[in-house]
């Protein structure tokens, strides 16, 4: 079972993130941060980019390998998740672009581009740190509803919600969202050696008390995390409100030994 972690705030929970990727890089210069998109990471990235300059933390050679991509979008397309990650990851922290890494969804290559992503992964010896949102259906990714709880990098079909989910981003108009994308799969995921998922909101209380209490089903694919030896989420109030154990998973937090670490 994952350790849940309930946090005050956004920013609580980006400290945290922030804390274990900079005592990543302590250890590993060269590690290899799992990047994801949507708004949940958003404070997580400004508290690390606080934190490496605070503490001049050299990156210059963390490595990085994005979640997904919309499948035909330009990359240079505002709301591509290469100019998401660019933007949000990349300047703020001061990583060297040319070690982070998107799927390609140009439409030409993608048939191929699955298993040339994963391969690329593991050449890179793995992902240290996976850093995850999570969808209101439970997707992580863009690992829908259904989707195998070993798969690989690949194409898949956006559902209806998370399409009008992510309207937001394309002038509120879900004929602008691309109906397709390339996304790392629940397997490829799984093989990361530490998983951080971070959900805020009422909106995601469904979805995390499937993800942490219900069964392990692909209908759930964040459920693929109670299978993984090293994760930790970390939630504010509100996305804890429909969790049974809420209170033993407080206790626990609150009592934790340093020496136990996250
Ligand atoms: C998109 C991304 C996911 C992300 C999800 C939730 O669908 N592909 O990686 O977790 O949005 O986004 P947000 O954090 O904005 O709620």
């Amino acid at each position: 079972m994952a350790e849940v972690i309930i946090v005050k705030s956004q920013d609580e929970a980006g400290e945290i993130y922030a804390r274990c990727v900079a005592d990543l890089i302590a250890a590993k210069p060269n590690c290899v941060l799992g990047l994801a998109t949507g708004s949940s990471p958003l404070a997580a990235y400004e508290k690390l980019a606080e934190r490496v300059k605070a503490n001049s933390i050299d990156v210059s050679a963390v490595r990085g390998f994005a979640l997904d991509e919309y499948a035909g979008l330009d990359p240079a397309h505002p709301q591509s998740y290469r100019s998401t990650i660019t933007r949000t990851v990349v300047e703020p922290l001061g990583l060297n672009p040319d070690l982070v890494h998107v799927p390609n969804g140009a439409l030409e290559t993608i048939k191929d581009a699955g298993a040339a992503y994963d391969k690329a992964i593991a050449e890179a010896g793995g992902v240290d740190l996976q850093i995850l949102g999570i969808g209101t259906d439970g997707h992580i990714g863009f690992n829908e509803p259904g989707s195998s709880l070993a798969s690989g990098t690949r194409i898949k079909t956006l559902t209806e919600q998370t399409r009008v989910d992510n309207a937001r981003f394309f002038d509120d108009d879900i004929n602008q969202v691309p109906t397709h994308c390339i996304t790392q799969g629940i397997g490829t995921i799984r093989r990361a050696r530490h998983l951080v998922l971070l959900a805020f909101g009422e909106g995601k209380a469904d979805a995390i008390a499937a993800t942490c209490e219900g069964g392990i089903s692909s209908l759930c694919p964040a459920s693929a995390l109670q299978l993984h030896p090293h994760a930790t989420i970390i939630i504010d109030e509100a996305a804890a409100s429909k969790l049974q154990n809420a209170d033993y998973y407080r206790w626990a937090y609150e009592h934790k030994p340093a020496w136990q670490g996250i």
